[in-house]
């Protein structure tokens, strides 16, 4: 890690730090991430992972790519349904930690497959941790043919009074404690101090559309706590 990153108080890494310091902390913290994500959303992120799946509506057999895929928990999901998967992510501790076949490490912004490769995309709770959005925007358009389907599962910031409150206490001051507990400190205040990285729903959805997506969709859930985005690669770009 950086000296600059070291020394900040902050917990959100500087611009130029942000893949290397992503990567560093999600090898660190690989050997407890499924423990700890089970914990702090009370098993509800398989739930999603499963909505989203579904939301993709493709038949059984196509073929489907997982990026920033960590420790294979939407290819798990994603194979047991009978859809041919590949997962890639750019943490070899994460990997590691799988268990499975079918896993690559790469970069999901410049990913080695052809055009038109995939029917499907999934990409689970990483939007926050991409160094630039619209450049894995495009990637993920690039890479799907033209009809395929893209299922984003990310968490999200409630806005109605009461629930923001409650969210707030939760995910700003209990999940950083669960987090340092069992698995460590740093990361987990990154953790919700990273959904300032995250864009609002007219923003993704703009961004989405200007990398050559139709028919967004947005569907949250748990008081808007998180969020399930779906769209369709536009035949024609
Ligand atoms: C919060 S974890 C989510 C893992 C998994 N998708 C899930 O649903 O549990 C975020 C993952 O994004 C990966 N990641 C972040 N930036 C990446 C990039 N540029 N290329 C590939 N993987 C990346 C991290 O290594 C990490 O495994």
């Amino acid at each position: 890690m950086s000296e600059k990153n070291q020394n900040r108080t902050s917990p959100l890494p500087s611009a130029e730090d942000k893949a290397r310091f992503v990567q560093e902390m999600f090898d660190s913290i690989s050997p407890r991430y499924d423990l700890v994500n089970r914990v702090m959303t009370f098993k509800m992120d398989q739930s999603w992972r499963r909505f989203g799946v579904d939301s993709l509506n493709l038949q059984r057999g196509s073929k489907i790519l997982d990026v920033a895929c960590g420790t294979g928990d939407f290819v798990k999901i994603l194979k047991k349904m009978n859809y041919e998967v590949v997962g890639i992510d750019f943490s070899i501790g994460m990997l590691s930690h799988a268990n499975i076949d079918g896993l690559a490490q790469g970069d999901a912004m410049s990913m080695p497959f052809a055009e038109g490769s995939f029917d499907g995309l999934t990409c689970g709770f990483a939007l926050r941790n991409f160094a630039d959005l619209g450049i894995v925007f495009d990637e993920f358009s690039r890479v799907l043919r033209p009809g395929g389907r893209l299922c984003l599962v990310e968490v999200s910031r409630p806005t109605n009074g009461f629930i923001k409150f409650g969210h707030g206490l939760y995910f700003d001051r209990i999940v950083p404690r669960v987090g340092a507990l069992l698995s460590s400190s740093e990361p987990y205040k990154y953790l919700p101090a990273s959904t300032a990285y995250l864009p609002d729903e007219a923003k993704l959805r703009a961004m989405l559309l200007s990398s050559g997506f139709e028919g967004v969709n947005f569907k949250y859930f748990l008081g808007k706590s998180s969020q399930v985005i779906t769209a369709t690669r536009s035949a024609a770009l």
